[in-house]
């Protein structure tokens, strides 16, 4: 196995693959990183089977596919017909992480249900969790994570909720999971959502505050704020960057953005490491980062 170098096939499905991801595999080993751009779903079976063929069965699992993009369910659907080219023995791995969500899903996931401890009684079971920025690939898969762990979770858009409505259902059918919808469109929106919510997850585009002080005002219930969004200003008013449980005005925890991007960094960092490095063929998605991302919070 030693004298077969790893090798890294980074796809997606736009123009540009993200130089993100390249330094991420290159800070975990790789020195064999490929990057196939502007991918359609059907070239999926043909790269695959040029990708698995040409080493011996037993190197197989140390060729690598990572997928990217900025959509989720076109991410797993990539994966999917990948796999549907996969068979013994020439099977390679495949992490599927487009724009980092995955492993920033699972990190901001993992971080609200350690914040929860002691807080709440069943951590993240029953808890009622809105998720602004819903329709982002990272928002979207936070809420799946959040409901998977037994969480009530409602799919929050600044525009129509028809988009969100649109997104529930896939990921129902995908994930067997329900998410409520709303649409916040403005401040009375948002004033009228946030005094449900025990858990908020503002998961926005870069730079823009989704929560001000006075709409938090009216979230009397909330316990925890976990906020993405690392580009000023902060996604949730009064959650700064680095926070890492810092008590907000009135009383919920605040988990800033680089909190969650370091526990990010470190889930990404070791499941391409482990990918790097395997001797069985992996099969890496969002699960098995929230998995790693709860251990690493724990230990
Ligand atoms: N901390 C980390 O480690 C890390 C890692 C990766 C990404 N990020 C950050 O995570 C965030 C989400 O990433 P993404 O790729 O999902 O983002 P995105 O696609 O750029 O935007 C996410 C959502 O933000 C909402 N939005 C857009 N403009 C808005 C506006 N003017 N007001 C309110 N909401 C608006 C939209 O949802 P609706 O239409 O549903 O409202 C959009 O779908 C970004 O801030 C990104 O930089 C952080």
């Amino acid at each position: 196995m030693a004298d077969k170098a790893p090798i890294l096939h980074i796809v997606s499905p736009l123009r540009h693959v993200s130089p993100f991801d390249v330094n991420m595999a290159v800070d975990a080993g790789y020195t064999t990183i490929l990057p196939y751009s502007e991918v359609k779903l059907e070239e999926m079976v043909d790269l695959t089977q040029d990708m698995m063929f040409s080493r011996a069965p037993d190197h197989a699992s140390r060729t690598g596919l990572f997928i990217g993009g900025k959509d989720a369910s076109l991410a797993l659907d990539m994966a999917k017909e990948a796999h549907s080219a996969l068979f013994p023995p020439f099977q390679i791995s495949v992490f599927v992480d487009p724009a980092g969500s995955f492993t920033t899903a699972a990190a901001m996931i993992a971080e609200v249900e350690r914040k929860l401890a002691g807080r709440r009684e069943g951590g993240l079971k029953g808890a009622k969790v809105q998720v602004y920025g819903a329709t982002g690939v990272v928002g979207g898969i936070a809420a799946v994570i959040a409901a998977q762990a037994g969480a009530h979770v409602t799919l929050v858009s600044h525009r129509d909720v028809d988009t969100v409505r649109l997104k529930a259902a896939d990921f129902k059918v995908r994930f067997d999971v329900d998410l409520a919808s709303a649409a916040a469109r403005d401040d009375e929106g948002k004033r009228a959502l946030l005094p449900e919510a025990e858990i908020v997850l503002a998961c926005g585009k870069a730079g823009v505050q989704i929560l001000s002080a006075e709409h938090l005002s009216v979230a009397r219930r909330l316990l925890v704020a976990a906020d993405v969004n690392a580009v000023p200003p902060s996604g949730i008013a009064g959650v700064e960057a680095l926070d890492d449980g810092k008590q907000l005005a009135g009383g919920a925890l605040g988990i800033g953005a680089l909190a969650i991007g370091h526990l990010k960094y470190r889930v990404q960092h070791e499941l391409l490491k482990r990918m790097r490095t395997t001797d069985t063929a992996l099969n890496i998605g969002f699960e098995d980062a929230f998995t790693l991302a709860r251990s690493l919070v724990a230990a």
